[in-house]
């Protein structure tokens, strides 16, 4: 019996499984550059923002604000006599004594190395807490390493009747100038 199937029926091949198929060159290509592209743009967003950060720091530099140099510290009435006036210490730099017969302002700065001392009630002294220098109520130097007594600022009077002080002015005692006309306010 003759075989009615086509002779090439039986050459067809079964469904094949589909290809894998490796990638295109050109989509390997297209990923790769938009990476490099990202983080190009990542690398220009950052140096931007670093030298938009250093452009703000060169139009508003940091600037110390010093307070000022003259302030008026109140009327007489307000201190009280023989005791150091610390109200004036954080913000301005300055004791102010007021004694039976005036006032003068005190440097609240170590002569030594520029720490800030302490005034100790109990002791009748300033003591610095970075090398034990030690100052009586006058400013005068009496322990430590401080090779000279505390500046005085200068005391004045002001038409309003506040006590004004001027630190532009300052008086040193071993020059001898704490005898000078500011460097001590009499009042009784
Ligand atoms: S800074 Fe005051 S004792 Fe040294």
């Amino acid at each position: 019996m003759a075989d009615d199937k086509p002779q090439n029926a039986a050459q067809e091949p079964a469904s094949a499984p589909p290809l894998k198929t490796a990638p295109l060159r050109g989509d390997i290509s297209r990923r790769g550059m938009f990476s490099v592209l990202g983080a190009s743009w990542a690398a220009f967003a950052a140096a931007s923002a670093a030298g938009g950060g250093a452009m703000l720091r060169f139009l508003m530099p940091n600037v110390l604000y010093e307070p000022p140099q003259e302030f008026k510290a109140g009327p007489p009435s307000e201190f009280a006599v023989g005791a150091v006036d610390e109200r004036f210490k954080a913000a301005y730099g300055v004791w102010i004594v007021r004694e039976p017969g005036g006032f003068y302002a005190l440097s609240t700065v170590c002569t030594h190395l520029g720490c800030t001392p302490n005034w100790l009630q109990a002791d009748e002294k300033f003591k610095c807490p970075c090398h034990g220098s030690g100052f009586v109520r006058s400013g005068v130097n009496v322990e430590g390493p401080a090779p000279r007594p505390l500046e005085r600022y200068k005391i004045t009077l002001a038409e309003d009747g506040q006590i004004q002080i001027d630190k532009n002015t300052k008086f040193q005692e071993e020059k001898g100038q704490w005898s000078l006309d500011g460097a001590y306010l009499p009042y009784a």
